[in-house]
């Protein structure tokens, strides 16, 4: 469950430290992607050397790499991360990070992070059972964070109870546990359509659009590692997808890309159409290359394509999610609705091309999702791999497993 998930692992200035080496043995042979950040105390406890050894990549500790001046972003951190871990967590860390004290890299990183985060805490048992300990581990626990309870054993201090940071094994089988659970497409299969259509004019000319495909690879990698088998199909993109369980269908035009999402419909429990398709084809396609100095200015005849998300909405069965995409330039709200119910989709998500921060080359989008009972959701501007976050938990939670 691990393999292929980026881990940050948070190490503060325990003793228990020494055993973060263990713990980056076991989440790299379990396949996982290790990036340390350590607090100044911690490397009196363990070496950024080993770790870094361990890991395959350089420690990160201070805000700036002082013979570079180069800037250690904790926001990209936070984006990279699958998830981070804390272990050790000091008495100290756990209070810096349930009030917000950020005043080293690994606290900001915290602040920063999209993914969830374990705490595994060691300490001392009259620290552990202090108010003020028990209190912010409350208050972590109420901000989401994952507490990995520490055991009751021998400690640094030669006193026993309750303060021992739990076994590295059992720390990795929290992360596992937690990914299996997250597996809420187990068993399912969707169908995404991705990027643009091209439209051949003649055998080297085309007419396209600006789709990049990312917002449609980033629907199809996140239902792919919820457990999905996810069949992709893509127009021409320069994107590639890693997870395994993403069957990559590739399609110039639309004709081609309606005959490939026909053919898998039938079988998916849910279909996200993010592509961006010609609305028109060429009639009069040339056979040959046309020639500027022997042919003549040529008139381009257009006819419609077919409309992929119609024909799929015209055959849905029960229990089966459509999913459509408007992308508008004005009267977005009125246009977003007219296509859902023209299109029989179950939700719209719509993106305003007036909005700078959303649509085709982005990695960022900002949209508002329109379910077909007209209630309107807005998000935020995230980046393309939170907003298909979004969209899949709606699809699972509010269609696939709806009570
Ligand atoms: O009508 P419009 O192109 O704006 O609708 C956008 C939505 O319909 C997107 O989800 C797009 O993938 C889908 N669509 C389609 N086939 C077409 C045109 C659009 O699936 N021919």
């Amino acid at each position: 469950m691990l393999h292929g998930k980026k881990i940050i692992l948070g190490i503060t200035g325990g003793i228990a430290a020494y055993k973060s080496a263990f713990l980056v043995r076991l989440f790299v042979k379990a396949g996982a992607e290790v990036q340390v950040v350590m607090t100044p105390s911690a490397k009196e406890f363990i070496t950024p050397v080993t770790l870094s050894a361990l890991t395959g990549k350089p420690v990160v500790s201070e805000f700036f790499t002082a013979n570079t001046g180069s800037w250690n972003s904790h926001v990209d951190l936070g984006l990279w991360a699958d998830a981070m871990v804390i272990a050790p967590a000091t008495a100290c860390t756990i209070a810096k990070m349930a009030t917000g004290v950020a005043d080293n890299m690994l606290v900001t990183t915290y602040l920063s992070m999209k993914a969830p985060v374990f705490v595994a805490p060691a300490m001392d048992l009259d620290m552990m059972n202090h108010p003020s300990t028990k209190h912010n581990l409350d208050l972590l626990h109420s901000y989401g964070n994952h507490i990995i309870e520490p055991a009751v054993g021998e400690l640094a201090s030669h006193l026993v109870g309750k303060g021992r940071m739990e076994e590295p094994e059992n720390i990795v089988k929290a992360l596992d546990d937690f990914f299996s659970s997250c597996r809420d497409l187990a068993g399912r299969k969707v169908l995404v359509t991705a990027g643009p259509t091209y439209e051949k004019i003649d055998p080297v000319r085309f007419i396209g659009n600006y789709s990049s495909g990312k917002m449609g690879f980033s629907i199809a990698e996140e239902c792919a590692a919820r457990g999905a088998e996810v069949i992709l199909v893509s127009g021409p993109v320069s994107l590639t997808c890693h997870n395994s369980a993403v069957k990559r269908i590739d399609v110039e035009s639309a004709a081609q890309m309606l005959d490939a999402a026909v053919g898998e419909f039938s079988g998916c429990d849910a279909a996200v159409m993010c592509a961006a398709v010609a609305d028109y084809c060429v009639a009069n396609q040339a056979s040959h290359k046309i020639k500027r100095e022997t042919d003549d200015v040529p008139v381009i005849h257009l006819q419609k394509n077919k409309d992929i998300a119609a024909t799929l909405g015209a055959s849905k069965r029960q229990g089966q999610v459509l999913v459509g995409f408007a992308l508008e330039t004005d009267n977005e709200i009125d246009n977003a609705v007219a296509k859902l119910r023209r299109k029989n989709l179950d939700f719209i998500v719509l993106n305003s091309l007036r909005d700078p921060d959303a649509g085709f080359i982005s990695d960022t989008n900002k949209v508002t999702v329109i379910r077909s009972t007209g209630e309107k959701l807005p998000f935020a501007t995230k980046p393309k791999s939170l907003v298909a976050k979004d969209i899949v938990d709606i699809i699972v939670h509010d269609y696939l497993n709806e009570k």
